[in-house]
């Protein structure tokens, strides 16, 4: 069964009651259940993995050749800051979707810079959850694109 890895970056643990005006009011756990029942509709298996620390997303995506198919990250703040995501995402060559709960081009205008997302193939951005269940139906029609090619 294909496998897709989830990222969530810094702070999204807090969600639920962080800034709900931007991110809604679902908690981490509520949207990692959505993820998986949708992945369970579409066959494919998801990983987790929520950190505050750049270092532990770089060597989590750094180690997933072979071992996922594709990743969905929410790089949070890290977005607008981390070189060394981006090289791991560059690195690795696993097809990446960078999603965001908020649209971070009609806030503060240093959300509007992503250093993440010319590594990734795409991003989808401002539509709470359902930027990661978009971005899941995504990932599985890319593994299976890639699939075909080879
Ligand atoms: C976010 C947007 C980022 O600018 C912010 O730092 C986050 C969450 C989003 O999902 O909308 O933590 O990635």
């Amino acid at each position: 069964m294909k496998k897709i890895l989830v990222i969530h970056g810094p702070n999204l643990n807090l969600l639920g009651d962080r800034e709900s005006n931007f991110y809604g009011t679902n908690t981490l756990e509520e949207i990692n259940q959505q993820i998986k029942k949708l992945a369970r509709e579409l066959n494919c298996q998801v990983e987790f993995l929520q950190s505050n620390h750049e270092g532990v997303i770089v060597d989590t995506i750094g180690s997933s050749k072979g071992k996922v198919d594709a990743i969905v990250i929410n790089p949070a703040a890290f977005t607008h800051t981390s070189v060394a995501i981006r090289d791991a995402v560059l690195g690795v060559k696993i097809p990446t979707i960078e999603v965001h709960l908020s649209n971070i081009y009609n806030r503060e205008e240093f959300r509007a810079k992503s250093l993440i997302a010319p590594a990734a193939v795409g991003q989808i951005s401002g539509f709470g959850v359902n930027s990661y269940l978009l971005a899941l139906r995504v990932a599985v029609t890319l593994i299976k694109k890639n699939e075909n090619k080879n």
